[in-house]
């Protein structure tokens, strides 16, 4: 059993050298494009949004920067969310290509991520711009594959 098991591992690793990208992963998505950016994507990303910048309110100027751990680390956790939201948009399903839409799936993890750390290091400047750059990633994907036919 063990051998057999190997010899698979072994066919599987030589074919992945062949065809990496055609490679059939057992992945199946769990709903529609929309349903990903408003059921997973937006929420996270509004976490990031939600603790980076300032808003005027009646009171006047509000810092939205978190002032706890918890605060700081909920926003971590949307950024890692949103990190890996990349990599889900290039499954199988989501994705609209393997063009474009990998290059703006790619942009919106490394933005991700940049957020993720200005939030491990509680950096609110880093964090605002990290914040910017996800959602200028947001807009050149939505420019170029909203209201296609078929997209
Ligand atoms: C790789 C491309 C891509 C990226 C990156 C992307 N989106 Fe989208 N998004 C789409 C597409 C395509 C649709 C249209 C889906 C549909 O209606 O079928 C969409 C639709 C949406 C919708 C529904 C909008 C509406 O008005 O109907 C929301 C909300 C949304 N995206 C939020 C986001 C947010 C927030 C981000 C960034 C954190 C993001 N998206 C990044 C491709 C992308």
């Amino acid at each position: 059993m063990r051998l057999i098991l190997l010899a698979t591992v072994l066919m599987v690793g030589t074919t992945g050298c062949g065809g990496a990208s055609q490679q059939q992963l057992p992945t199946k998505v769990t709903g529609s494009v929309y349903d990903m950016m408003t059921h997973y994507l937006e929420p996270a990303a509004d976490g990031i949004w939600g603790s980076a910048g300032f808003v005027i309110t009646e009171d006047g100027e509000v810092d939205l920067q978190p002032t706890t751990d918890e605060g700081w680390f909920l926003v971590e956790h949307a950024a890692v969310v949103v990190a890996e939201g990349g990599n889900l948009l290039m499954l199988d399903g989501y994705a609209a290509d393997q063009a474009d839409w990998t290059e703006y799936a790619k942009g919106l993890t490394a933005a991700a991520l940049k957020a993720r750390a200005a939030a491990e290091q509680q950096d609110a400047d880093a964090l605002f711009a990290a914040g910017g750059e996800i959602y200028s990633v947001c807009r050149a994907c939505h420019n170029r594959y909203m209201n296609q036919p078929g997209g």
